[in-house]
């Protein structure tokens, strides 16, 4: 039986529809709410607002559950690999080998940039943060592939555009790394798998035999698996509202790593390791820095802690600090940033200041150090969350497009001036 909320405004009830999904979450409809009311709701930081159905990924933050279409982090963080991930998020359903290796070879094939393209890294400056640089050019790829910006592409010309987008990414991430430190860039090397390409180009000189370590490929495909996708984030939610306007696929994924940049949502990742870094040669004082997080006059937050949604624990932080203590094991690294990193979060689930306001580390708090041990450096920290999040990105524009949602144009409540009369400047 249809469920209905009531709603009573100016003397009169309206009845809203309860929209219930396949977990029990429940919402009110309120699309046709202006029309029937003249109302519109207000949610700063769509705080309550769902902004779409989706089948993509489910996570209750309560519980400290995230599904990717069904299928636990947890087993496919432990059991999958991530461009297997990525063809479920995309597609819906893990692939059959034979689905497996089409995909993976139409990706393999397409990793080499245009010539063109590597042109533009020259016009940067030589410490371009790699972001900005990734956001340039991932708007860049709908210059070069200029077919990507027709609305009415049919799903195998789609698919042809996705796979250029996640072959290239890790290449165009890679020279910018390169750029970066003023060296010269490696040609992707399509006998290396994705991940192991990936790390070929950041970490190899041009003329060395350049051989993955097992343990490092193994840890970076985990990371990117844990980042593939958080139903509707800042940076997916961006990726949708760009991409409703029927931009192509790299503009909408360009406006996502834009958002992603910043220090609340991917960005925090190299501010969790810079946090760590200035306790470090601070002495080690974590209280010190907690209490410095507590006090709202600084200015200062405990990166790494809080999140939107998680009110409870972050699933993925707690395989994240797991993987840390293997893989820094594994390599033989002893760094004493993940000491600090395990007192402060030991510090903070005690303090009453975190567990009244539920603050629990999140995916950004130990991935930083994990990175660190093999080998990327900070400010590339953020480049590789986009790298994970890609597959998520492209799944929510695949789905809004699917669906046929409409241009995404909030309203407000206007709060200005009311009219009044223009004044010349000499009479002001
Ligand atoms: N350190 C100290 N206090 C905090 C922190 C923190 N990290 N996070 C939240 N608070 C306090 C905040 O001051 C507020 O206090 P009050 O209610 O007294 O005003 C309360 O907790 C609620 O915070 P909020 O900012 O209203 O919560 P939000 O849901 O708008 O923000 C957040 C969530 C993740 C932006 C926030 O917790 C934060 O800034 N964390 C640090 C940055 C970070 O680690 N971001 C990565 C998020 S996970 C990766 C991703 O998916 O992007």
């Amino acid at each position: 039986m249809s469920k209905f909320a009531e709603l009573t405004l100016d003397g009169k009830t309206y009845q809203l529809p309860v929209i219930v999904g396949t977990e029990g979450e429940h919402a009110i409809d309120i699309t046709k709410l202006r029309d029937m009311t003249g109302y519109i709701t207000l949610d700063t930081g769509y705080k309550n607002t769902g902004s779409t159905t989706s089948a993509v990924t489910f996570l209750d933050g309560e519980q400290g559950i995230l599904h990717y279409r069904g299928y636990p982090i947890e087993q496919l963080a432990e059991k999958s690999t991530f461009l297997e991930v990525a063809y479920l998020l995309i597609h819906g359903e893990l692939p059959t080998k034979e689905q497996f290796e089409v995909f993976e070879r139409g990706i393999r094939r397409r990793t080499l940039v245009n010539e063109d393209m590597r042109k533009i890294f020259d016009g940067f400056p030589v410490n371009a943060h790699p972001m900005g640089v990734m956001a340039a050019l991932a708007s860049a790829l709908a210059t070069f592939y200029p077919g990507a910006i027709d609305p009415n592409l049919d799903p195998d010309a789609i698919n042809l555009r996705i796979a250029r987008l996640i072959a290239k990414m890790p290449t165009l991430a890679a020279w910018a790394y390169k750029n970066s430190n003023g060296h010269p860039v490696n040609y992707p090397q399509n006998k290396f798998n994705y991940i192991e390409n990936f790390l070929y180009m950041m970490f190899s000189l041009p003329v060395e035999e350049y051989t993955p370590d097992p343990v490092v490929v193994d840890a970076l495909d985990k990371l990117l698996i844990l980042h593939a996708d958080h139903e509707q984030n800042c940076s997916a939610s961006t990726v949708r509202l760009v991409g409703s306007s029927q931009v192509s696929l790299y503009s909408a994924v360009s406006g996502g790593i834009s958002s992603l940049w910043g220090p609340l949502h991917g960005g925090a990742n190299q501010e969790v390791l810079e946090m760590l870094e200035a306790i470090h040669q601070d002495g080690g004082n974590v209280d010190k820095f907690i209490e410095k997080a507590k006090d709202k006059n600084s200015g200062f937050r405990l990166m790494g802690f809080g999140h939107r949604v998680y009110k409870n624990f972050d699933p993925r932080a707690k395989i994240i600090k797991v993987a840390c203590d293997n893989v820094l094991n594994k390599l033989g690294v002893n760094d004493p940033l993940l000491e600090i990193a395990k007192k402060l979060e030991e510090r903070a689930l005690n303090d009453p200041y975190f567990v009244e306001k539920k603050l629990y580390p999140n995916v950004d708090f130990y991935s930083g150090i994990i990175y660190k041990a093999i080998g990327i450096p900070t400010n590339m920290f953020t480049v590789m969350f986009a790298l994970g999040r890609l597959p998520g990105w492209i799944a929510q524009w695949l789905e809004m497009r699917t669906d046929k949602q409409p241009i995404g144009r909030p309203r407000q409540i206007y709060t200005g001036h009311t009219k009044r009369d223009y004044v010349p400047m000499e009479q002001r």
